[in-house]
C-alpha cells in the first residue's frame, strides 16, 4: 500500500513518520529545502525523530518530493496543508485548492483521499470533492474522508498512537478504509456519523480552548484590579474535583490553531445566519492582552517606555518549540516599539526571525517574558534586567499578572 502525504509540516511529517512503519510513504512538499532535508533523513519538526525517518528511508518506505506526478500510483492520499485566514480574517482554502489540483491532475485511478487539515464543516463534501473533480480529466470516482488532526507538536504524553482519532467518510466504504489505514498506528478510532460532525468537533475543541483562555485572560485583569493573586485564585478554584478546568493567563494565544480555527467556526456560523458573538469576542480579548501587558509594564516603569531597552524573552508561541506563527510576542513587540522602546528579543530555540537574531539574555532596562523554554533558567531571566514582567507564571520573583 502506497500513501501520499501532501504537506510535510507539523501534521504531514508526523503522520508520515507513523505511517512509514506500515506503508510506503511519499511526502509531497513544495518547499525544496524541506524536501532535501527530509531525503537526507533530517527532521525539521519537534516530536519527529530524524532517526525514525532514516529508518524508513533505508527500508525504502519513505522519500520526499516536490513533484505531484509521484501521486499517480498511490492508494491513499492524506492532505495536511495550512488552512490560514485571509487578510480580512476569512477562511483561506487556497492551499487546499492547490492540493485538489495536484490530486485531480495526477491521480487517474480511484483512491481514498483523507483530509487532515482543519476546516469548517462542509469542506470535504462541498469543497474538496468538487474541486478534485473539477481538476480531474477522467472524472475518477474517489473515496473521500475526513480525519482531523489533533497532534500537539512537542508534547510527550499524547501522540498519534494514544490520541483517539475522529473520522468519517462520505460513504461507508470510505469510512471503513479510513479506519483500516489509521488502525495500524492509532489505538482508538472514533467514527462519527458525517464528515461535518468530525470537522465541527475539531473546530469546537479549539474554540473551547480559545474561549477559556480569553476568560482567564479577562479574569487576570479583574484579579489585578481587585488586588488579589490570579494564580492563587485559580489554584483555589482548581481544588473543586468536578466542573472546573484550569487555564492560565498569557500575553495572548499563538500557533496555527487557537487564533485561527475559531474564526473558521464563526465564519461558517455567520454564513448560516447563526451568531458567533462569544467566539468573536474571545478572539478580541486574547488579541488585546498584548496591549494590556505593555500597559502594565509602562505603568510600572514611570509611565514612560520611550528610549528604554526592553528585552522580550521567548518569541515562540509555546515552550520548547520554534513555531512563531501568530505569536503574541509579535504584538507585544509592536506595542513596545510604538511607545518608543528599544526592543530586542531572546529566543535561542527560534534563533532568527524577521532578519533579526536572538539577543543576549542580559543588560536590558526591562524584560518581558512571553514564553519560557526549558533551556532558559529562571535565574538568568531575573538577572537579565532590573524589572522583569513575566506573563507565564513560571518565573518566581518576577512581576506578573
Ligand atoms: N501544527 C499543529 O499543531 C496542528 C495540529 C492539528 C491540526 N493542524 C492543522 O493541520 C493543517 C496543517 O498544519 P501544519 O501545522 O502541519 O502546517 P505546516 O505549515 O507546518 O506545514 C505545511 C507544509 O505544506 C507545504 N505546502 C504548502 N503548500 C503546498 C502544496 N501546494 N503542495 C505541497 N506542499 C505544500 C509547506 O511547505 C509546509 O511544509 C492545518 O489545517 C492546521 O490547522 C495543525
Amino acid at each position: 500500500m502506497k500513501v501520499g502525504v501532501i504537506g510535510q509540516g507539523y501534521v504531514g511529517l508526523t503522520i508520515s513518520a507513523f505511517a512509514g512503519e506500515f506503508y510506503s510513504v511519499v511526502g509531497l512538499d513544495n518547499n525544496q529545502k524541506v524536501v532535501d532535508q527530509l531525503n537526507k533523513g533530517v527532521s525539521h519538526i519537534e516530536g519527529v525523530e530524524s532517526l525514525v525517518l532514516q529508518k524508513w528511508i533505508q527500508a525504502g518506505r519513505f522519500h520526499a518530493t516536490k513533484s505531484a506526478s509521484e501521486l499517480s500510483d498511490v492508494d491513499i492520499i492524506v492532505i495536511a496543508l495550512p488552512t490560514p485566514l485571509t487578510e480580512d480574517r476569512q477562511p483561506d482554502l487556497t492551499f487546499i485548492d492547490a492540493a485538489c489540483k495536484s490530486i485531480g491532475e495526477n491521480v487517474q485511478k480511484p483512491i481514498l483521499i483523507i483530509n487532515e487539515s482543519t476546516s469548517f464543516p462542509g469542506t470535504l463534501r462541498k469543497y474538496i470533492k468538487p474541486a478534485i473533480e473539477k481538476y480531474s480529466k477522467n472524472q475518477v470516482e474517489h473515496m473521500y474522508a475526513i480525519s482531523p488532526e489533533r497532534v500537539d507538536p512537542g508534547r510527550g504524553d499524547y501522540n498519534q498512537k494514544n490520541t483517539p482519532r475522529l473520522y468519517a467518510g462520505l460513504t461507508p466504504e470510505a469510512s471503513e478504509k479510513t479506519r483500516d489505514f489509521y488502525s495500524k498506528f492509532c489505538d482508538e478510532m472514533v467514527e462519527v456519523s458525517s464528515p461535518e460532525v468530525a470537522e465541527a468537533a475539531k473546530l469546537f475543541e479549539n474554540t473551547f480552548r480559545q474561549v477559556n483562555i480569553a476568560l482567564v485572560n479577562e479574569f487576570a485583569q479583574i484579579a489585578n484590579a481587585l488586588g488579589i493573586s490570579v494564580y492563587e485564585t485559580l489554584d483555589a478554584a482548581d481544588t473543586k474535583p468536578y466542573g472546573f478546568m484550569k487555564f492560565t493567563p498569557s500575553a495572548g494565544v499563538g500557533g496555527h490553531c487557537i487564533p485561527v480555527d475559531p474564526t473558521y467556526l464563526a465564519a461558517v456560523a455567520e454564513e448560516h445566519g447563526a451568531p458567533a458573538t462569544f467566539i468573536r469576542r474571545a478572539n478580541e480579548v486574547n488579541l488585546e492582552m498584548s496591549k494590556y501587558v505593555v500597559d502594565r509594564v509602562e505603568a510600572d516603569n514611570g509611565g514612560v517606555l520611550q528610549g528604554k531597552s526592553v528585552l522580550v524573552i521567548g518569541l515562540a508561541y509555546k515552550p520548547n518549540v520554534a513555531d512563531v506563527r501568530e505569536t503574541a510576542a509579535e504584538l507585544v513587540i509592536d506595542h513596545l516599539r510604538d511607545r518608543g522602546a528599544v526592543v530586542s528579543w531572546h529566543d535561542e530555540v527560534v534563533g532568527t526571525w524577521h532578519g533579526e537574531s536572538s539577543a543576549q539574555l542580559s543588560g536590558a532596562d526591562i524584560a518581558v517574558v512571553i514564553t519560557k523554554h526549558d533551556v532558559v533558567s529562571e535565574r538568568d531571566i531575573l538577572a537579565s534586567a532590573p524589572y522583569v514582567f513575566d506573563t507565564t507564571g513560571k518565573v518566581a520573583g518576577a512581576t506578573g499578572f
